[in-house]
């Protein structure tokens, strides 16, 4: 359902020189967004009702936005981070960001959103002392005290008792050429998309409980949407194979046939899927990171998962 549509004029002026890119807009104030450089981002703690929870389903937190985990990859971002966690770490809680090393990786950490992971600007930011490696691969921004506030501390990526930080890049003005038709983007919070018709910008607000669906550009309920803003994955390049759903602790799982989405399954209880077996087992007997074991049943290392189901 379509609550209002709001048009605005014609935006092309504003595109001042040929090939550029239209100007940057300012993160949307309605959802407590902070504005820095060309990225907007959202403390979880802004919204009480909003609880602690583990790495993977933060992540899947910030997708529903329309975001990511956080990347504080340069200096300016990580030391702005530093000083932030003076506010926001009154809370003496730590907030997920979206760094993590796998053991499939040989120890080699990376971001979430495919941002190259550097070696000497990490060292820059690790809490003295850490990382301290397995069981620990998922990277949170420490806010306990004034020794590690604001430092990067590797921490077990089940742990939920943590907070955590989206980041998404700043929307650009949505521009329209005359008579032009398209779609521009999805708001933050997925409650809202833009696009052109006919040459005007319109903002289309999603009715409460359903989201921005940006394939068949309308707002339906999220369980009919692709992520991120909606809650089917993608299944390309999976065949016919059933995934975990890594923010579930795996206890669910996703089939696919022919790359397409079929459904969400449950395992039985005390059971997490094992995407090498093709079935649901103990967690003991099961690869990183949803179960303990670093080595597949028949002693090979974890291959590790594919990492579709949890980046986008
Ligand atoms: C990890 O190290 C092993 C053994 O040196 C090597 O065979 C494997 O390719 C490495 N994996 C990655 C992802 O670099
Ligand atoms: C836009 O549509 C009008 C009315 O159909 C037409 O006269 C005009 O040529 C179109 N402009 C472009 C750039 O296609
Ligand atoms: C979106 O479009 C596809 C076909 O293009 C259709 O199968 C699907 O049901 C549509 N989803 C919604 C929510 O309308
Ligand atoms: C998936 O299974 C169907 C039959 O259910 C089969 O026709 C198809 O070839 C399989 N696809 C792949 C990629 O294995």
């Amino acid at each position: 359902m379509i609550l209002f549509i709001s048009v605005y004029f014609m935006l092309s002026s504003l595109l001042a020189f040929g090939q550029d890119l239209p100007p940057y807009e300012p993160c949307d104030l309605a959802y407590r967004l902070e504005q820095r450089g060309d990225f907007c981002f959202w403390h979880s703690s802004n919204d009480g009702a909003v609880g602690q929870m583990n790495f993977f389903e933060a992540n899947q937190q910030c997708q529903l936005r329309g975001a990511k985990l956080a990347t504080p990859n340069t200096q300016d971002i990580a030391e702005w981070f530093q000083l932030r966690q003076d506010v926001v770490g009154r809370r003496q809680r730590d907030y997920w960001i979206g760094g993590l090393d796998e053991p499939w990786r040989n120890g080699s950490y990376y971001w979430l959103d495919g941002t190259p992971w550097d070696q000497a600007h990490a060292n820059n930011f690790w809490a003295v002392g850490e990382p301290s490696g397995p069981p620990n691969h998922c990277i949170a921004l420490a806010g306990r005290d004034e020794i590690v506030k604001g430092y990067w501390d590797d921490r077990h990526c089940y742990n939920d008792d943590l907070d955590f930080i989206c980041q998404r890049e700043r929307r650009r003005v949505c521009t329209c050429s005359e008579n032009e038709s398209k779609f521009c983007d999805i708001g933050f919070g997925c409650t809202s998309f833009r696009v052109c018709e006919s040459g005007l910008v319109i903002t289309v607000q999603c009715a409460p409980g359903e989201v921005a669906d940006s394939v068949n550009q309308t707002c339906a309920p999220a369980n009919e949407v692709q992520a991120p803003c909606g809650q089917l994955r993608s299944c390309a390049g999976f065949g016919n194979a059933s995934v975990p759903i890594y923010d579930n602790m795996c206890h669910t799982y996703y089939r696919c046939e022919n790359d397409q989405w079929q459904e969400e399954l449950d395992c039985p209880e005390g059971e997490i899927w094992d995407e090498i077996r093709q079935s649901c087992e103990s967690v003991e007997s099961t690869c990183e990171p949803c179960g303990h074991s670093s080595t597949t049943p028949d002693g090979s290392p974890c291959p590790g998962p594919r990492i579709p189901n949890i980046k986008l």
